[in-house]
């Protein structure tokens, strides 16, 4: 039997949108432009390589809107501002308005250039974001942070741009690399912290349509309260202090969702030395991460003051930092952390 969730992301200003989540969502996506973007007379998909042909039935949208596609070279060192300048001026030749609409069909890659994209061309027009991995499902698709890289960082160029709707077909997640599914799974864990009663103990076995929508819930729950992390939204960064760092530290070697359950048990050690949480609670933690397949060990030969100057240079702090730590009142920013205690947790965690 296949399950659907419509999950609702309640926004002001007319902007709430739903994300629908299922096998075979993405038959929806027709009736979704037609009612999220009732006057739109051109959709611009925009997907990258190798994505169309596991998808061959999304490229007739059967809606009587003039569709074309749009590709996009692959990989983080291609979400830049020269590939949104390309697609504007193709979209331009093309006819494109403001009442139109962009579809950003892919992972995390594609979904932050196109809704980056849609929020700059004409000063913003309507993006669909149907995503194909599991990172991007239960994150980048969601919550309207959009963006490129610049050579000075990540992300450093970026708007806030809502979605008009988000499909995560969970059909697609069999098309993934087995490595690329699980390292998902390392950003599917951290929700499990921050929202212990929509992802109880046990929640790991559930199928993965449920856990994908029970993700998205808390995602929409965080971004409604908080849409410009003002200040609680950044607990969606649980893990991923640590996790940059190690990124970093790795040369990418090491996936982003494998970064941040080694990041996320980091994270638990911390908060246990600081008396915020018993060791029983990062024992769990430990053992989530293990039955998701992921590692929580620090590779080998990575030095700790290494990784400890790259958290800091993250944060830009001097001699104290901000983390997202678990604790008594559950997931939440704390402030002062000395870089001393961090390099005692890191030693010791291996
Ligand atoms: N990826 C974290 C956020 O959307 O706030």
């Amino acid at each position: 039997m296949t399950s659907e969730f419509a999950v609702s992301v309640p926004l002001d200003g007319g902007r709430s949108y739903e994300v629908l989540v299922g096998r075979g969502a993405r038959s929806k996506l027709a009736a979704l432009i037609a009612a999220a973007v009732p006057g739109a007379k051109r959709c611009a998909i925009v997907t990258e390589a190798g994505i169309g042909t596991a998808l061959g039935d999304l490229a007739t949208l059967s809606s009587g809107i003039d569709q074309r596609t749009f590709t996009i070279p692959g990989g983080e060192a291609e979400k830049t501002l020269e590939t949104v300048g390309s697609l504007c001026s193709q979209w331009s030749q093309w006819g494109l308005t403001r009442s139109d609409v962009v579809v950003g069909l892919g992972g995390g890659i594609v979904t932050d250039v196109a809704g980056f994209t849609a929020a700059s061309y004409h000063r913003g027009m309507a993006v669909i974001h149907v995503s194909t991995t599991l990172l991007g499902m239960i994150d980048a698709a969601v919550g309207g942070k959009t963006g490129v890289n610049i050579p000075e960082g990540k992300n450093l160029i970026g708007a806030f741009w809502q979605p008009s709707g988000v499909i995560c077909d969970t059909e697609l997640l069999a098309t993934l690399p087995e490595r690329q599914f699980r390292a998902g799974l390392g950003e599917m864990a951290k929700y499990h912290v921050i929202d212990p009663v929509r992802l109880p103990v046990g929640a790991d076995s559930w199928p993965i349509e449920q856990r994908v929508a029970a993700c998205v819930e808390i995602k929409a729950e965080v971004v409604a309260g908080d849409e410009r992390e003002a200040g609680r939204r950044a607990i969606l960064n649980y893990g991923h202090t640590l996790g940059h760092a190690l990124e970093t530290a790795t040369e990418y070697s090491l996936r982003h969702g494998e970064a941040i359950a080694i990041g996320m048990v980091f994270a638990a050690e911390l908060a246990e030395s600081m008396g915020r949480i018993s060791s029983e609670e990062v024992a769990r933690q430990r053992a989530l991460v293990a039955s998701y397949g992921l590692s929580d060990r620090v590779p080998a030969g990575l030095d700790p003051a290494h990784l400890v100057a790259l958290m800091a240079r993250d944060k830009k702090a001097t001699n104290a930092m901000t983390f997202v730590l678990d604790g008594p009142a559950g997931v939440e920013t704390v402030t002062g952390i000395e870089h001393g205690l961090l390099l005692t947790v890191l030693e010791r965690m291996n």
